[in-house]
């Protein structure tokens, strides 16, 4: 990070406060949530009581590391507007700015649209799924200080336990034996499943996601996170650890697991790492 220090909140880790940059949060929630099966958008899906936006916000805010939250919700959905307004009002004096924006078609025009809405002097941001609703502080504070230390581009990562396999669609011939066929294995040491908020410096995602503007509809799916925009720009991406406990919340298994986790016999205090 070569801009100059402002300190942005709570000071956390090792990094020297005054080199800390102005961060802001880009909260991603504009997602349908059809994999879920509650006929709602995820961000309203309740967990442990409380909608999984609220558990979201609750965890940005409690980290502590950022000046602005964005959120990006479903266009025209009121409730969720609603609740967001109910919890500006429980912020302390001191606390983060929060600010609604519609967000887009797909995951990146909602990253666009909330990057449209910060405030003048933010140097980084961490953009966040509102689906990791159970990330963990310290996830926050380790994205934050390797910006702080310099990196401009930085993600949490987990090992993956599984093999993992390309496949190709069978050509006729075989389809009636099975619908793949396997084409390589990646070799498992060096594969990490990728999770967020993902931290970048600000004037490098910007210019990220400019290089994505002329992409077609197939080039745009295929992009599912912040990180390979920054990959295409040949900027290093740096990887700290993340958390079990920062799943995304996609299927109705995940949500019984992050239920287990808010409500089993660890609960909410197991804090991994
Ligand atoms: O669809 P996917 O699981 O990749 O969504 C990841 C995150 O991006 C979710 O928090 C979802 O709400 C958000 N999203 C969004 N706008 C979209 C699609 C997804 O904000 N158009």
């Amino acid at each position: 990070m070569s801009s100059s220090a402002t300190s942005a909140g709570p000071e956390h880790g090792a990094a020297d406060v005054e080199s800390k940059p102005v961060i802001a949060v880009v909260l991603v929630a504009a997602g349908s949530g059809q994999r879920l099966g509650y006929g709602m958008p995820k961000a309203r899906v309740p967990l442990g009581g409380e909608p999984i936006l609220m558990h979201a916000l609750r965890g940005i805010v409690a980290s502590g590391v950022a000046t602005q939250v964005c959120v990006a919700l479903p266009e025209g959905d009121g409730a969720l507007r609603q609740l967001c307004d109910d919890f500006r009002t429980e912020l302390v004096d001191g606390g983060p700015l929060l600010t609604l924006v519609d967000g887009g078609a797909t995951r990146a025009d909602s990253v666009r649209s909330a990057m449209s809405a910060l405030e003048s002097g933010t140097q980084a941001v961490l953009v966040h799924d509102a689906a990791r609703a159970l990330t963990p502080e310290s996830v926050f504070h380790r994205v934050a200080d390797a910006l702080a230390a310099g990196a401009l581009a930085v993600i949490p990562v987990m090992p993956v336990v599984d093999t993992v396999k390309t496949v190709e669609a069978t050509t006729d011939e075989d389809a009636r034996i099975a619908p793949e066929v396997v084409v390589g294995t990646a070799p498992r040491e060096n594969l990490r499943a990728v999770q967020t908020p993902q931290g970048f410096d600000l004037a490098t995602l910007l210019k990220a996601h400019e290089g994505a503007a002329g992409f077609d509809a197939a080039q745009a799916a295929a992009i599912t996170d912040d990180a390979m925009l920054i990959e295409m720009l040949g900027v290093p991406v740096h990887a700290v650890r993340g958390a079990s406990q920062s799943l995304k919340i996609t299927t109705p298994l995940d949500l019984i697991i992050a239920e287990g986790l808010l409500e089993g016999p660890l609960g909410a205090r197991w804090v991994e790492g």
